[in-house]
């Protein structure tokens, strides 16, 4: 089988989620790794037995790649990924797509014109969980959606950003806990909306961080085409990673996320209840934290399936671009002070 030529740039945290997922495939062969930080990128190319970049237009140049996966911080992954599609690269990125939505779009065209593909990641979409309900809302059982609203309260202490040379920073996460923490949560509800969005009223502060320039607090309301109006509630200063929580109230019952498991529970009284399975498990380098689970490479095999012509790309990156939208028009509302409004796609 012809294996695709796979690199990896940025060696940190979330590496080892796309590294390991890409080395369980036989279609694909892991030859390059990159990080600025040379350490890193030895150290990840000794353990997964392939080359070491600094550089990653060195790595475009010398390794003839059919694939990127791009685990850098956020202001990189725009101008990697339209690079990467210049020499005619697949890519596959982190979560947010983006800082600000003209990148997006242009990761989209520069895509498009080099005829590759481009995956973003939202892995919680894969939970069995967020699974059960988007079926439940697909075939109707759920009903309508009359409203929903969204909490996430979790623990990202001074220690957490001092550890870091970009995080807590405007340029470089572009954001706080709703671009990096909260955008799984707002995304999956915008999935289960499935609307365009109506308008977006959002305040943002930061009430318990000195040392970061970015939000620590979010709250708003995202209302949607199709007459839904949601609420969110997302903050950094919490003293755990609480599960974060996701309710609907749907025409025929309520559905309700805590962490990963769903509990739909629907007015004639049926019980339908969905968490990730205990047996299904996937391992990754020792140390990777529990609660990214095995969603990452459910994505990924997806990703390289659409490559194969074996599947359709789940998340295209059409569809990452509309959460890239919400999570800019909360920072323009939190910002400005305002309501932002939408017009219809049709208008
Ligand atoms: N989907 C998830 O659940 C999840 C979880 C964690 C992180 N992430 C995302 O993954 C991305 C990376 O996050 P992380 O926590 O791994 O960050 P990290 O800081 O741990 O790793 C980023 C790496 O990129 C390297 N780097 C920086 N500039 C570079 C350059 N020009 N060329 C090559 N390497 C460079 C850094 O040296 C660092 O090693 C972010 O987009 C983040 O939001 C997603």
């Amino acid at each position: 089988m012809t294996q695709l030529r796979v690199g990896i740039i940025g060696c940190g945290n979330v590496f080892p989620m796309h590294a390991a997922s890409v080395v369980a495939r036989e279609d694909a062969e892991l030859v390059a790794v990159c990080d600025i930080k040379k350490d890193r990128a030895d150290q990840k190319a000794e353990l997964y037995q392939c080359r070491a970049y600094y550089d990653y237009l060195e790595m475009f140049a010398q390794e003839n790649l059919d694939v990127i996966h791009i685990c850098l911080p956020h202001h990189l992954h725009a101008p990697v990924a339209i690079e990467a599609a210049k020499h005619k690269i697949h890519v596959m990125t982190e979560k947010p797509m983006a800082i600000h939505y003209q990148d997006a779009v242009d990761m989209i065209d520069a895509a498009k014109e080099a005829g590759v593909t481009l995956g973003v990641i939202f892995q919680n979409r894969y939970n069995p969980g967020s699974r059960l309900i988007k079926r439940m809302l697909e075939n109707g059982e759920l009903g309508a959606i009359k409203s929903g609203k969204l909490s996430v309260t979790w623990d990202r202490s001074d220690q957490y950003y001092l550890q870091s040379d970009w995080k807590g920073t405007w340029d470089k996460e572009g954001g706080g806990v709703v671009i990096d923490q909260a955008i799984h949560t707002l995304d999956l509800m915008r999935w289960f909306v499935d609307s365009d969005l109506k308008y977006v009223d959002a305040s943002i502060s930061n009430r318990a961080h000195e040392i970061i320039e970015v939000e620590d607090a979010a709250e708003g309301v995202i209302a949607y085409q199709n007459g839904v109006v949601t609420a969110f509630h997302a903050i950094n200063y919490y003293t755990y990673d609480a599960p974060v929580e996701i309710e609907l109230h749907c025409e025929n019952g309520i559905a309700k996320m805590l962490a990963d498991q769903a509990t739909v529970t629907l007015n004639n009284g049926q019980t339908f209840i969905a968490d990730n399975n205990p047996l299904e498990t996937f391992t990754y380098e020792d140390g990777v934290k529990g609660y990214w689970g095995v969603s990452h490479v459910k994505q990924i095999n997806n990703f390289y399936d659409t490559l194969s012509g074996k599947a359709v790309l789940d998340i295209p990156a059409e569809e990452a671009l509309k959460t890239q939208q919400m999570i800019n028009a909360i920072y323009q509302s939190g910002k400005e002070k305002r309501r932002i409004n939408f017009n219809r796609e049709s208008d």
